[in-house]
């Protein structure tokens, strides 16, 4: 894809409606960049209401990087119980324990390094570095590629790593002098509370509608251009319910990947009929009675 574009004044617009409008959220206004990586990880696929008591939670057990470094997996999987994506919890385990044995337990403050963690992808170290650093470095999720896709009229799919390239470079080239952590920020927010996905955007509230194309032109549905979705997969599986004495059998999962590690009911693929649960269940060593 061609050499992306953005107007420069985005900051100049950006940035005052930031500071009238921004939500509040517990990790605004922190400082310690141990707290806002926590933040991002937790943002990660999660949205802001679900993150917000589990971060000051999360915080308050487990103040440090050092704490977190040492914290046995009982007490992190307990705080991280029911935020989803389990694999972030463990990882940010050996993030911690990576800053401590290669820096000395403070925090890394280049995109580089940062983005050396365990669990840190391009997306978040560029917001942990601009947050927390204030270096130029954008963050560019699905919501940052609405946004430009809309200001820019992009034609081409935002699914495609050259574009995500391009529209990284053009916010690159347009980050402020100062306050480069709010106009990340800024962006985010626009994206989730005016450019919203879904439906028409609030165009009419828009701080840029002045410098976005699709906005002038009455085109914001549009875009962003997307790659045609493939089919979900329809999986069919069995599960037991095996109950005594009050107690219901629970299985570690061993298999890798999703959800490693952690506590479920016996089940296995394919729709089983009764028979086969019972021999299931057998396999167990269980003798279920109905
Ligand atoms: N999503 C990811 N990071 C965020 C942040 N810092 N503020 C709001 N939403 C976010």
């Amino acid at each position: 894809m061609e050499k992306l574009q953005l107007p420069a004044t985005l900051p100049d617009l950006l940035l005052p409606w930031f500071r009238a409008n921004a939500r509040d959220m517990p990790w605004r206004g922190a400082r310690d960049p141990y707290a806002i990586w926590l933040s991002e990880i937790m943002l990660q696929q999660t949205r802001v209401e679900a993150v917000r008591a589990y971060y000051v939670r999360f915080l308050e057990a487990l103040p440090t990087v050092r704490a977190l470094a040492e914290a046995d997996d009982e007490t992190l999987f307990k705080l991280w119980e029911g935020l989803g994506y389990y694999t972030r919890a463990r990882n940010l385990k050996k993030a911690a324990r990576k800053i401590v044995d290669e820096h000395g337990g403070t925090f890394p403050n280049t995109f580089e390094k940062i983005a050396a963690l365990p669990g840190v992808g391009p997306y978040t170290a560029g917001a942990v570095a601009s947050i927390a650093f204030e270096l130029p470095t954008p963050a560019v999720d699905g919501n940052v590629l609405r946004v430009v896709s809309r200001l820019a009229e992009l034609e081409a799919s935002t699914d495609a790593p050259a574009v995500r390239r391009a529209v990284t470079e053009a916010l690159g080239a347009v980050f402020p002098r100062e306050c480069r952590g709010d106009f990340t920020q800024a962006l985010m927010e626009l994206g989730a509370t005016v450019c919203v996905p879904n439906g028409a955007p609030l165009c009419r509230a828009c701080p840029v509608r002045t410098i976005c194309g699709a906005g002038r032109n009455g085109t914001a549905e549009r875009y962003p251009i997307r790659d045609a979705k493939r089919a979900r997969r329809a999986e069919a599986r069995t599960v037991l319910l095996l109950s005594c004495n009050g107690k219901t059998a629970l299985r570690k999962r061993t298999e890798k990947g999703l959800l490693l590690g952690l506590w479920e009911l016996p089940n296995c693929t394919g729709a089983l009929g009764k028979e086969e649960a019972f021999e299931l269940a057998a396999s167990f060593g269980a003798q279920p009675q109905a």
